[in-house]
């Protein structure tokens, strides 16, 4: 085996801080790639292999090495995404995969391979948001993503606002989640279902602004309109998850809170003032909280 057919590539989780169940319907997303990442080593090999310390990565690693027109690989992933916990685990492995065997290819286009790929290897018609953030989020930087025609702007993010996010414990693979029929009825106009896109998608706009404009009060405010309406309208959420976000606003400097990514368990997201950690953590007792910070998607360069 050539040595120079070696190859290491690496990817960020992302946050989403608002723009839920969205993506698949070509709406408008605010995600941000966040400092904790997934690297892949890999060199070709006589068949497909994937040695991790988190078990079953390697029907995702195949299928975008594959969608990339690459030959059997051996690959090994070391990682601090935590799996199954809202940071979209799987999305830093694919584009870690594609960074590391495709690094010239334009990002979008490389996310959108991601996006094929984790939808052949699971079978759910997860939208592009993940993908696209930890290809091309940006360090200081929010990513406003219309998923619709991929055009996308970075948003501002301070410094000084902490993103929080809680593990709910409750841990699954979307495979075994009604995120596919959740997408169905969505499509189909069901009108809870809908209720919750169009607000959302008004919540996102409004969400970009006050941040650009510096409006905190009112982040936090769109942060728990949000999770109302995906608890009540999309039924999303679960009763663990509305417990972690009632305890996460009763914490002194939380903004406000939602649940996180697909749902149905995983995490919850908050938004604090600096300096709040150490009273967040401790309001939080029980539940793994993790400070996370803007990080660059693997594609920037
Ligand atoms: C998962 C999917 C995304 C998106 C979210 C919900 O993270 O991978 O495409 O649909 O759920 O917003």
């Amino acid at each position: 085996m050539a040595a120079d057919d070696a190859w290491t590539g690496r990817a960020p989780g992302r946050v989403n801080l608002i723009g839920e169940h969205v993506d698949y319907l070509g709406g408008v997303v605010l995600p941000a790639a966040v400092d904790r990442f997934t690297t892949v080593t890999g060199a070709p090999a006589e068949r497909w292999s994937l040695v991790s310390e988190v078990p079953d990565g390697l029907p995702y690693a195949h299928a975008i090495a594959e969608e990339l027109g690459a030959p059997p690989q051996a690959m090994q992933a070391r990682s601090d995404v935590p799996p199954g916990a809202g940071l979209s685990s799987s999305a830093a492995l694919l584009v870690a995969v594609a960074a590391g065997l495709r690094p010239e290819m334009d990002g979008a286009a490389a996310a959108l391979a991601c996006q094929r790929a984790e939808q052949r290897a699971t079978g759910v018609h997860v939208g592009v948001m993940d993908q696209f953030a930890a290809a091309l989020g940006r360090r200081g930087s929010a990513l406003l993503l219309d998923c619709g025609t991929l055009e996308h702007r970075l948003v501002p993010f301070p410094d000084d606002l902490v993103i929080a996010v809680i593990d709910s414990g409750v841990h699954r693979s979307l495979a075994e989640t009604p995120y596919n029929q959740r997408r169905l009825e969505a499509e189909r106009g069901m009108p809870k279902r809908r209720r919750h896109v169009d607000s959302e998608l008004d919540r996102v706009r409004a969400f970009a602004d006050a941040l650009e404009a510096d409006e905190r009060d009112r982040l936090g405010e769109l942060l728990s309109a949000s999770h109302r309406s995906l608890r009540d309208d999309f039924e999303v959420s679960t009763p663990v998850v509305d417990a972690l976000v009632e305890r996460a606003c009763a914490v002194p400097g939380c903004l406000g809170a939602r649940i996180m990514g697909a749902g149905f368990g995983g995490s919850v997201l908050a938004l604090l003032h600096a300096g709040a950690e150490a009273g967040f953590a401790a309001g939080l007792e029980g539940s793994p909280v993790r400070f996370c910070r803007t990080a660059d998607g693997a594609y920037v360069r």
